[in-house]
This record gives structure tokens, sequence and C-alpha cells, in this order.
């Protein structure tokens, strides 16, 4: 194996943890400089309720601010079908809808428990897009623990996947650890079971939080799993407004510096991402997390150059 894909999450899972607001210029500049290092997905943004998260009420104006991003996916969260419909109305039609594998998260995250939620995922894609126009990830938060219920079942996961893949095949997943103490033994079982089932219908993603310190080390879990897509965030941005105790998201740096040193292709130029880490670190209530950010940029560019 010599290519994996990272997808950058920090403009959306990254920022809807920060109290400040940003302002939407930071935003776009983000975005384009994280474009400007390589990613060829990323999640921009999210509509939802803005009484919700307050931060992401500007996504109307991020996303006419922006234009086309040449050769860049922007995937969007919505939580309903009026944040499908809202991008639809920008002509965006890769969607995310995160739904949780726990009722106490999705209780607490969208007001509803996750049956609800399927059922909702059923409505949208046969009343809102009959004409499968859509492009649809589903984020399986809580699939590891829940800030709520403790450890989440396997079992519970994939028979939620088995479900979603009857009401449309062809989904992707991204297996979630939404508060960051799933162990590397864990994120490879799951992994490999879901593969193992639905690796034929579904794609898989992994996406991970790094509160146990864990984060580089579930992704190396997953690779051996057989899964090529990670998340990753932007100097390590990230958390959930709506699961206490989770903290940032996978360093995107991090990731790349060591896929770099592992000659594991990412499509990602370091060089440029830390001066996207730069932006994002700068903001005001930004949470640092990278490691990659204290070490000597020279010495991290020298070794990740060298491999
Ligand atoms: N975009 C914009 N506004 C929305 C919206 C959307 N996608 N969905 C609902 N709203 C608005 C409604 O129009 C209504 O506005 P009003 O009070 O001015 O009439 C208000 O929000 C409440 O709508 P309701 O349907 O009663 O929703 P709710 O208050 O029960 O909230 C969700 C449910 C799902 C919309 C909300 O919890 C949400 O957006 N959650 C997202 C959480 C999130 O992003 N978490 C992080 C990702 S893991
Ligand atoms: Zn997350």
């Amino acid at each position: 194996m010599d290519r994996i894909e990272l997808v950058e999450v920090g403009p959306r899972d990254g920022l809807q943890n920060i109290k400040q607001y940003v302002p939407t210029e930071t935003k776009i500049r983000l975005i384009r400089a994280l474009a400007a290092a390589g990613f060829k997905r990323m999640e921009i943004g999210s509509f939802v309720s803005p009484k919700a998260i307050p931060q992401m009420r500007d996504m109307d104006e991020v996303v006419q601010g922006l234009g086309p991003l040449d050769g860049v996916t922007g995937m969007v969260l919505v939580p309903n079908s009026k944040g499908a419909r809202r991008a639809a109305s920008h002509g965006i039609m890769d969607l995310e809808m995160v739904i949780s594998m726990t009722d106490g998260h999705n209780n607490s995250n969208v007001g509803r428990p996750t049956a609800d939620s399927i059922a909702d995922l059923d409505y949208l894609l046969n009343e809102v897009d009959p004409e499968r126009k859509l492009t649809l990830r589903i984020g399986l938060a809580t699939s590891f623990h829940c800030p709520f219920e403790g450890l989440t079942p396997e079992r519970v996961v994939l028979g939620n996947i088995e479900k979603m893949l009857k009401i449309r095949p062809g989904l992707e997943f991204a297996l979630s650890d939404t508060t960051g103490m799933a162990l590397p033994v864990k994120v490879k079982s799951l992994a490999e079971q879901a593969l193992a089932q639905f690796g034929s219908d579904a794609t898989f993603i992994f996406h991970g939080h790094d509160t146990s310190g864990f984060g580089v080390a579930n992704i190396l879990a997953g690779m051996e799993a057989g899964l090529r897509s990670f998340d990753v965030s932007v100097a390590g941005l990230g958390g959930c407004p709506y699961a206490p105790g989770a903290s940032g998201n996978i360093p995107s740096e991090d990731v790349v510096y060591l896929m770099d040193r592992m000659g594991i292709e990412t499509g990602i130029d370091l060089e440029k991402l830390l001066e996207a880490s730069d932006i994002a670190a700068a903001i005001p209530g930004a949470l640092e997390a990278s490691h990659v950010r204290k070490m000597p940029r020279e010495t991290a560019l020298g070794l990740a150059r060298a491999a």
C-alpha cells in the first residue's frame, strides 16, 4: 500500500466547536489555503440550525464567497431535509448526515433517537432525492463510545449500517470516534467487520478525535484493517459541542508528516498545509493540538522530504 486519502474536516468539525464567531473571510481564507495544500475532499461547513451551531450561521455567505473550488469536493453537513434543500439551493450535492449509534448522543445532537434519524434518512433519500443526485456520507457518531452511554457494542453499529444500506446501497460511512476514546484494537476490529460484511455495498472512512492521544495510532489500526480514507483536521481543531469531554480531531499535519516519513502518498504538501495551519491556529479560541507545529518547522519539513 502506498497511497491513502485524507479528508480535511477542520472548516466544519473544527470551527463548529469555537465559541467566538469566526469571520466569514477567515473561514474562506482557511478553506482556500487547505485546497492549495492539496486536499481533494473537504467538509466546508454545515447547513444546520443557527440556534444549534451559531458558528455556522454564515454558511450561505461562505459558500457564495468561496465560489467553485477547482478539483475539490466541498462536502457539507446537514442535520435534516431542510439542510439538504439549503445545500441544493447552492448546487451542493455532496452531503454528510450525522447519525449517532447511541440514542443518548443522537438526542443531544439532533433531538431525536437514532431510529428517527434513520427514518429521516429514508425520507431524505426517497422524497428529496428520488433521482439519486445526492452523494451522501453518513457520519456514524459514537461508533465506539458515547459520552452518555459508555462503550458502543459493535453489533449496534453493524446493524445500523445494514438498515441504512437497505434504504440506499453505495453510501459512504464514517466510523466515528466522536469522543476520542476508541482503542486501536477496536478501530481495527470494527473496520475489519464493516469491510468484510458491507465492503462490496458501501465505502468506509475513519473519523477520529484525539482525546486519549490515540488518534494517529487509530489511523494506523484502520489502515491495517484495510481502510484507505481518513478524516483529519488542520491544527487539530475540533470537538463536538454536544459530546461533553471530546477534544480535537486528529491533526492533519501530524498525519501528513507521518505518512511522508513512511513513504505513503497523501497528495498533500506539508509546507502549504502548515501555512493553512498557521491561519487555523491564529483563530481566537482555537484549540491547538498538533505535534508537528511544536517541532522546528525546518526539521519537520526536512525529515518529511528525506523519506
Ligand atoms: N438550517 C437552518 N435552520 C434550520 C435547520 C437547518 N438545517 N433545521 C431547522 N432549522 C430551524 C427551523 O427553521 C426553526 O427555526 P425558527 O425557530 O426560526 O422557526 C428552528 O431551526 C427549530 O427547528 P426544529 O425543526 O424545531 O429543530 P430543533 O430545534 O428541534 O433542532 C436540529 C433540530 C436537528 C435542526 C438541530 O438540533 C441542529 O441543527 N443540530 C445540528 C447539530 C450539529 O451540527 N452538531 C454537530 C455535528 S456532529
Ligand atoms: Zn468529529
